[in-house]
């Protein structure tokens, strides 16, 4: 179905009860619903914002069209949690009524000062020729859980030099100044991230742009966000329109980062490696990072990417957040670990020992659709090793290590209903050593693989068939040893779904 610009930009009050409970039915019934990840209720999720640790709970908001499975009027949409692995929603929290926020409160962070948590993010707005204008603007929650917005944006015009693709504020703070990065376009159409400056959040003053190696890489650059970790500076951003160059950047939307020295907040100089991708599976983008109270830098990516269609399109919603994740910095690169908190989710474990001698294998107990999957292959004389799971005679999803050629691939061409076909359906990157630890995370459509203990993570939905819950150990040419516990996973909420909890009608 084509959405007309009248469709997209309806008001979640604009829809009839009966549509929206008819909408909510064919979203309870789609087969690819999650169970322990962050999904909307109806509609289209994308970019985690607001993601914070305020009061003793963490706070995590989310980009919501409520209305369909396309990227339409935004709203935040609010979920917390006192553990990082059961999300109970809480409803909308920031709705586009305001003339500064009109055509979507498009994505932000928050920051918690003097007992408060203060949101900021971008109200897009259009004028009556379609054309788009930015505001940066400001809400707050206080104690009880009441937000609110500032009734004036706090940026209200774009600097010279840039055009209006100017967005996705994320805020820190040094000693007594507020900092915020923010997503530019340059008038030459080339990416970039500005900074500003604030001594109370109210009140900013354009510091100019960080000066980066990467002056033409892409033609804007989304959902800046930096911090340090261990003394080391990380701009994580999402260039667009990147030229695809080998196996890198064959998506046209990457999500990555650069690390280097600390930033130096007066000249903007930003000393810094090789632009990284975050993520090598297909869908991950619009990372989100917060520090919590217990000093810890976590991640929460969209389990999604901008101008693709997905299979859950005609069941009437799209995406999902992935699982939270610690972020620690090792020789300069970035280590991604499933938070230990997840943990709680393991029901009954299954273990095997064994080895492989150029053979497929399956075990008892090893099956399903939601499940987490530890498995080291070891003493590796074989070429190759894998995994191949969510299988059955027509379907499959493989990941494996080559030995020879140093890679770790997933391969999600049999994998059932396949999104974005045309980019490619294997996916790469560079693993060296003769062992190889994975660590999956499965739930009902989607996966994401942690190498090595977070050296690199492989990010995807999958769309197979309820039937396919087969897995199944392989090497290939040669021997090698195989160590892996398999845990069935507890669904978030108790009667079975991530989506329990006040629905599309509470706001
Ligand atoms: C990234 C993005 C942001 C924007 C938001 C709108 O996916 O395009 O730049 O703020 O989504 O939903």
């Amino acid at each position: 179905m084509e959405w007309t610009r009248e469709q997209r930009y309806r008001r979640i009050e604009e829809a009839t009860i009966e549509e929206l409970t008819a909408l909510q039915e064919k979203v309870n019934n789609s087969r690819w619903r999650q169970k322990y990840h962050i999904q909307p209720v109806t509609g289209l999720l994308n970019d985690p914002n607001g993601f914070s640790y305020f009061n003793g709970e963490y706070h995590l908001f989310y980009q919501w069209f409520p209305l369909g499975p396309v990227h339409g009027l935004k709203y935040w949409y609010y979920t917390k949690s006192s553990d990082l692995v059961h999300w109970q929603n809480v409803g909308i929290a920031l709705q586009p009524d305001d003339y500064f926020d009109s055509h979507g409160v498009y994505s932000g962070s928050a920051i918690v000062h003097n007992q408060t948590l203060y949101f900021m993010y971008t109200g897009n707005t259009r004028d009556e020729n379609w054309v788009r204008h930015p505001y940066q603007c400001l809400a707050f929650m206080d104690e009880n859980g009441q937000i609110k917005k500032l009734q004036a944006p706090v940026i209200n015009e774009v600097p010279k030099g840039y055009t209006d693709h100017f967005r996705d504020p994320k805020v820190w703070k040094v000693h007594d100044t507020f900092y915020a990065v923010i997503g530019a376009q340059r008038e030459n159409e080339t990416g970039c991230v500005v900074l500003y400056s604030s001594p109370d959040l109210m009140h900013w003053t354009f510091e100019g742009e960080i000066h980066t190696r990467l002056q033409h890489f892409g033609f804007m650059w989304e959902c800046p966000d930096y911090f340090e970790l261990d003394g080391r500076g990380v701009l994580i951003f999402c260039p667009q329109g990147v030229v695809p160059a080998g196996e890198q950047f064959q998506y046209v939307h990457q999500s990555g980062y650069i690390a280097g020295n600390r930033l130096d907040l007066k000249t903007k100089i930003f000393e810094h490696g090789e632009f990284v991708k975050l993520d090598r599976g297909f869908d991950c983008y619009a990372p989100q990072t917060t520090i919590d109270h217990k000093g810890r830098r976590l991640l929460v990516g969209w389990m999604g990417l901008p101008d693709i269609p997905y299979p859950t399109d005609q069941d009437g919603w799209a995406h999902c957040l992935t699982l939270p994740r610690e972020l620690t910095i090792q020789n300069g690169k970035l280590i991604q670990r499933p938070v230990k908190e997840l943990e709680a989710l393991r029901q009954d474990a299954v273990h095997v020992k064994d080895t492989l001698h150029n053979e497929q294998k399956r075990y008892d107990g090893f099956n399903g659709t939601c499940y987490e999957l530890i498995c080291e292959f070891t003493n590796m004389e074989a070429e190759e090793v894998g995994i191949e799971f969510r299988s059955s005679h027509k379907e499959k999803t493989v990941i494996s290590y080559n030995r020879h050629k140093q890679k770790v691939t997933l391969d999600r061409t049999y994998s059932g209903e396949v999104p974005a076909k045309e980019y490619g359906t294997t996916s790469t990157c560079r693993v060296e050593g003769n062992a190889v630890k994975l660590h999956l995370f499965v739930d009902t459509s989607s996966v994401e693989i942690f190498i090595n203990d977070g050296m690199e993570v492989f990010t995807s939905r999958i769309f197979p068939s309820p039937e396919s819950t087969k897995i199944c150990f392989f090497a290939r040419n040669g021997n090698a040893s195989l160590d892996t516990t398999i845990y069935h996973l507890a669904a978030m909420q108790k009667n079975g779904g991530a989506d329990d909890g006040p629905l599309v009608f509470h706001w």
